[in-house]
């Protein structure tokens, strides 16, 4: 029966980490995927996380199934870490299961929506994250998209973006990313958060939130505006946020999907139907990552040191926004690259074409998404005045 399937390509992100890691070139920059990585080039494991390791190798009893819903005080401790002292969690309005990292989180928001829709569609931003398409089409979501990046002018088409959304009818999904906007750097302003807000009141749309980088923009709290307005404006609303990025945990794939609904008693329908979606795909979900997350919020101390190792991050990489923007002016780029300081979280997009793109892959080693999207992470005192050179070299 093998025989009528035909070879896939390479995820377009994922696929860049073999083919980096295959180059045996020692001046390669790796700006694929978006993964932290320290000055010298390295993910290290933060040290809050290395300590709650060690609690959690001390005092965990026993490896008995977790269910489906996860680890109750994760659970727990993400709502607050998301919605801060809410009303939503005063009104038992919200309902957090723990799931496998934020793409799993997605799955089951997917099978959510079909369950509460069968025809339901969800309406994404152009671009988004690569994935959201298949994810969503493969479970048979139908997938339109809003406009939301002016490419020429590097900035937000709002006005595209709210003229597309006006036409939106109930019943449907928008995914709107909370922070960090993955690929384009370009968030929403508060007061933009406040009129999609208005109008998904008026049209009845829901929206499903996604947030993978929570504190990597502005701060944990600036981060959540959005999801914290719109829980307190709209009567239901869905979310799905990970813990990869800013607790570091990538391979531990662990993240959240939380579900708003209008009513705790209708909360507790939800997440009844979330619980049977998860119990047929992957039954429940891993348990390390989400008690060390659990360990680390619970402590005061621990908190601390993870509020400081992730403004560390948040620090290195809006300072790296400069140093590119800056060494790109040194290297006598006339193009006005100043864009990338006025973006936020992980990425932008270089804007430059797809030939000039492999150029600096084939010619220099240089690895991004075919888009010119960029890991800002991945800039580095080391390799800031190689890249600048290259990039300087090939946009000519
Ligand atoms: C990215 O966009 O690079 C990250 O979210 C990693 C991934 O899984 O694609």
């Amino acid at each position: 029966m093998f025989e009528h399937l035909n070879a896939q390509p390479a995820d377009p992100i994922l696929g860049l980490l073999t083919a980096c890691n295959q180059d045996n070139n020692p001046n390669k920059v790796d700006l694929g995927v978006g993964v932290y990585k320290d000055d010298l080039g390295h993910t290290p494991i933060l040290q809050c996380v290395k300590t709650a390791e060690i609690f959690r190798t001390e005092n965990e009893m026993s490896k008995v199934y977790i269910g489906p819903a996860g680890d109750s005080g994760f659970n727990t401790q993400m709502t607050k870490l998301i919605f801060g002292e809410h009303n939503i969690i005063e009104q038992n309005r919200s309902r957090t299961i723990s799931t496998p990292g934020g793409t799993g989180a997605l799955r089951v928001a997917a099978e959510f929506i079909k369950s509460c829709k069968n025809d339901a569609r969800i309406w994404v931003s152009n671009p988004t994250w690569a994935n959201h398409q298949s994810l969503f089409s493969s479970v048979g979501i139908k997938v339109e998209a809003y406009p939301y990046y002016d490419y020429e002018n590097k900035s937000l088409d709002f006005d595209g973006m709210m003229t597309t959304l006006s036409q939106v009818s109930a019943g449907d999904v928008v995914l709107l990313h909370a922070c960090c906007h993955n690929p384009s750097g370009m968030d929403l302003t508060q007061e933009q958060w406040q009129q999609v807000t208005a109008l998904a009141k008026d049209k009845g749309f829901t929206p499903l939130i996604d947030m993978a980088y929570q504190g990597f923009g502005q701060g944990l709290e600036q981060d959540a505006f959005g999801p914290r307005l719109m829980a307190n404006e709209l009567p239901e609303l869905l979310l799905c946020s990970s813990c990869s990025k800013n607790f570091g945990l990538y391979r531990e794939r662990i993240g959240a999907f939380t579900i708003v609904a209008k009513s705790s008693s209708s909360a507790d329908i939800s997440l009844s139907v979330a619980l049977s979606v998860v119990r047929s795909i992957y039954s429940m979900p891993p348990a390390h990552g989400a008690a060390l997350v659990n360990i680390i919020l619970s402590s005061d101390e621990l908190k601390q040191q993870w509020y400081n190792e992730l403004a560390v991050m948040r620090d290195r990489i809006a300072h790296n926004r400069h140093l590119l923007v800056e060494k790109l002016i040194t290297n006598g780029v006339k193009q006005d690259f100043s864009f990338i300081t006025r973006q936020s979280g992980m990425f932008s997009f270089l804007g430059i074409t797809p030939e000039q793109v492999v150029s600096l892959t084939n010619d220099y080693s240089i690895y991004m998404v075919d888009s010119s999207r960029i890991s800002i992470a991945g800039i580095s005192h080391n390799n800031i005045d190689y890249l600048a050179k290259s990039i300087s070299e090939v946009i000519k």
